[in-house]
């Protein structure tokens, strides 16, 4: 069983598209263990995003991001399940839009493209985040919920894993 964070980010909530979003969680038997509505400062949001993007994506891309996670509230959840990081990240797509197939969240909601984004000065717009390893999602993890807030229960689930 592994622990994974996902994060509507501001775009998906002004959106409107959270119960859609959820959804496909819920239907890939991902359980919901944590959840919340959290409108984050800047301060909150650089230790969710790392000086490790700006290493690999720059400062600049760096700093764009920490505005568009922080212009509204996001929804943080933390699902468990077998494998959860790898097959939320599956659900999710790949970090560019334009690349991302049919069926996921961000090929479905989103199109744009690194090109388009950089060129245009622009965060890429992807509405979601989901934690990429075990090490991120231990520690993203633990930084937006308390044990307290996580919660172990049975679930219909459970009884078909
Ligand atoms: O979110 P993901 O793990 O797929 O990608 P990342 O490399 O960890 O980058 C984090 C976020 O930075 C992405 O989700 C994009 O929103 C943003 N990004 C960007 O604005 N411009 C880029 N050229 C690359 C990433
Ligand atoms: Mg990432």
């Amino acid at each position: 069983m592994e622990r994974t964070l996902v994060l509507i980010k501001p775009e998906g909530v002004q959106r409107h598209l959270v119960g859609k979003i959820i959804q496909r969680f819920e239907d890939a038997s991902l359980k919901i263990i944590g959840m919340k509505q959290v409108w984050a400062d800047k301060e909150f949001a650089k230790k969710h995003y790392t000086e490790d993007i700006a290493e690999r994506r720059g400062e600049k891309v760096r700093e764009m991001l920490l505005d568009y996670i922080t212009e509204g509230p996001v929804i943080a959840i933390c699902l468990e399940g077998v494998d959860a990081i790898e097959n939320v990240r599956k659900i999710v797509g790949g970090t560019e839009p334009r690349n991302s197939p049919p069926g996921t969240i961000r090929g479905d909601f989103a199109h744009v493209s690194f090109a388009y984004a950089d060129k245009n000065n622009l965060p890429v717009k992807n509405l979601i985040h989901a934690s990429s390893d075990e090490t991120d999602a231990k520690r993203e993890v633990a930084l937006w919920f308390s044990e307290k807030e996580l919660h172990s229960y049975k679930s219909i689930q459970d009884l078909f894993m």
